[in-house]
């Protein structure tokens, strides 16, 4: 799919637009010449960071707001062809102890963020970031679309919630709404002040510092990691094609790697930090999945994706990037 002649002068908003994976879109799309808009409240324990558009500031337009406030969303989704709805919680810890702004944000604030391109621009193009943790624990892998969905945390209940809001706009109200379900993804311009967002990021920012990675028990579940350029691949694919109207897709990398073994990679890439085993503290193994790595094959055979950078080449940029800019986001 030619995703420049499809993106070039197309107006694009993101919520969570400053955000890791919102602002790496808009790098995309202002390269490809889309008019993009981005919405972000920039709540501080998340991943917003003025920093993460850095080089294109100029060539987007930025609204801090709050998708929970339906009169901005009202005005701001207007004219608008493509909607990147990157906007939320990630944190699957924080849900089990604060569960009302987890459920604030996906759940009441995808709704709002419906209704208001129901009434002021029911012809736009919505993609959801859905997660694996809808899923829970896997009772069979590779993980399909198919897969019952029974989360073992707050965050994926929520999220489940968000997405089938998506999907019923798009069957009633004649949105054309799509999910993409991410699995973890790592990368440059994700926030590296805690590792309440996914562990990889921060077990780069351990290793960078030199410091030592916990592994909580043997470290040997397998998980599936994404690069940032491959989600934003998909997601720009999922957003050009007519075909993903209504659809869910998961993403994965088809090479599922140990908890321990990607700690181990994050110190190679570094060239620096070490394991130390510990024992899985209460509140994380009461949520934790167990193995996961997801079946990808719907969105390879219908919109030719697939994953195109290795762990080991993805750490190695990572770790390139904030050499250069660790100051914006330690
Ligand atoms: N990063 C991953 O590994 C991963 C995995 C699965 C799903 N996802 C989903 O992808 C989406 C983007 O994640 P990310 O990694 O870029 O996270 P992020 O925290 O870097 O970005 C989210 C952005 O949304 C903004 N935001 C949050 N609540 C908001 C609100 N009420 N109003 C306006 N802005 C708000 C935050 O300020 C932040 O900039 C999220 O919905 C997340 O659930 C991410």
């Amino acid at each position: 799919m030619d995703l420049q002649a499809f993106y070039s002068k197309k107006t694009v908003l993101i919520t969570g637009g400053l955000g890791f994976i919102g602002s790496s879109i808009a790098r995309r799309l202002v390269e490809m010449d889309a008019a993009v808009r981005l919405v972000d409240s920039l709540i501080p324990t998340y991943g917003g960071n003025p920093y993460n558009i850095a080089g294109i500031e100029d060539r987007v337009h930025v609204n801090f707001s709050d998708v929970r406030d339906i009169h901005s969303m009202a005005y701001l989704v207007q004219n608008q062809d493509i909607l990147f709805n990157m906007a939320g919680t990630l944190s699957h810890i924080d849900s089990m102890t604060d569960p009302f702004t987890d459920l604030e944000i996906n759940c009441l604030g995808q709704l709002k963020i419906l209704e208001a391109c129901r009434l002021n621009n029911p012809g736009i193009k919505v993609i959801f970031a859905g997660t694996r943790s809808q899923y829970g624990r896997a009772r069979y892998l590779p993980v399909d679309e198919n897969h019952p969905m029974q989360p073992t945390d707050v965050n994926g209940i929520n999220n489940i919630a968000g997405e089938s809001y998506h999907l019923l706009y798009s069957k009633y109200h004649g949105i054309r709404a799509a999910s993409v379900r991410l699995t973890n993804t790592y990368g440059p311009r994700h926030q590296m002040r805690h590792s309440r967002q996914g562990f990889l990021n921060w077990f780069v920012r351990l290793a960078i510092d030199d410091e030592e990675i916990p592994i909580y028990g043997q470290g040997d579940q397998r998980r599936d990691f994404t690069y940032i350029d491959d989600v934003v691949e998909a997601l720009l694919l999922v957003g050009a094609s007519a075909k993903s109207v209504g659809q869910v897709y998961n993403l994965g990398s088809g090479q599922p790697v140990s908890v321990r073994r990607t700690a181990e990679k994050a110190i190679a890439a570094a060239g620096r930090g070490r394991i130390r085993t510990v024992d899985f503290p209460a509140d994380k193994k009461n949520i934790e999945v167990g193995d996961y790595y997801a079946d990808f094959s719907k969105i390879q055979k219908a919109l030719d994706w697939r994953s195109t950078v290795t762990l080991d080449e993805g750490l190695a940029r990572t770790v390139a990037y904030y050499a250069e800019c660790r100051e914006h986001y330690w």
